[in-house]
């Protein structure tokens, strides 16, 4: 039994989605989310970058008391979770990488569509998985184009999220896709403009936030770390930005 915060990192608000999963199904732990804001996004960034900036917000959390911190972010997973449970062994990491397999074992076309950022895409991960499938399914992949600023703008009720998603989304669509991947923890926050523009046909959206929480749940067991059944949570927001944006984060991870 452990009372201490999971840490939740991202480079922005995407991670908020993974976060309210975790807050949904574990409501006796303490998060501490961290939300990085001042160097986001991090999606064309290089490999190096995202690696320091990883471990910038590793030494943070740590230093809050996390006892275990999932990397919300695909981005920063594929660029950095192996470095990161290189050097800090003796934490437990829960990482984000695109539900490519669901897709793929589920898809009725045999045409998987995957967004996710520049960096993600081009990820060992990625590709590996990707390439398990390549036989018998295609898989084409997108950059969310535009998609994380909307995000982190708060404004994914406007008409021009509406075209940037559409732009995006409309060729996948025509080449057969009946499966879209979000491999990008901001994109959920799009989910609703996602379900307008497919309208009636038949598409579905695969997402990873609740596999994700059954992940950090069976680690939880498996370190036994699970917070006692009596234990008041906390709720922590944290940025290298500024004092607004660490607000922003707690406003949006509440729905307000
Ligand atoms: N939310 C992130 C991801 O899951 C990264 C977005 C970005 O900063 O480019 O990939």
């Amino acid at each position: 039994m452990n009372d201490n915060p999971i840490g939740v990192y991202d480079s922005g608000f995407g991670g908020l989605s993974i976060w309210r999963a975790i807050y949904e199904a574990l409501p006796n732990e303490s998060i501490v989310y961290l939300g990085d804001g001042k160097n986001c996004p991090y999606g064309s960034r290089s490999r190096e970058e995202i690696r320091q900036l990883a471990d910038e917000a590793v030494r943070l959390l740590l230093g809050r008391g996390c006892k275990m911190i999932v990397v919300a972010c695909n981005t920063a997973t594929a660029a950095a979770i192996e470095y990161l449970r290189a050097k800090y062994p003796e934490i437990p990491f829960v990482g984000l990488e695109p539900a490519v397999k669901p897709a793929c074992l589920s898809t009725g076309t045999g045409v998987v569509g995957v967004l996710a950022t520049e960096r993600s895409l081009e990820g060992d991960l990625f590709r590996r998985t990707a390439a398990r499938y390549a036989d018998k399914v295609r898989i084409l992949t997108a950059v969310g184009e535009g998609f994380v600023e909307i995000v982190e703008n708060d404004a994914e009720q406007t008409p021009e999220a509406e075209e940037t998603v559409r732009r995006v989304l409309e060729p996948m669509i025509a080449a057969g896709a009946d499966r879209i991947v979000l491999g990008c923890t901001h994109y959920p926050f799009l989910i609703p403009v996602m379900e307008r523009v497919i309208g009636e046909r038949n598409v579905e959206i695969v997402d990873s936030g609740a596999a994700v929480e059954r992940r950090v749940e069976h680690l939880l067991d498996e370190c036994g770390l699970r917070a006692g059944v009596g234990h008041k949570p906390e709720y922590e927001f944290v940025t290298f930005a500024d004092d607004e944006y660490g607000r922003r984060l707690e406003h949006k991870a509440f729905g307000r």
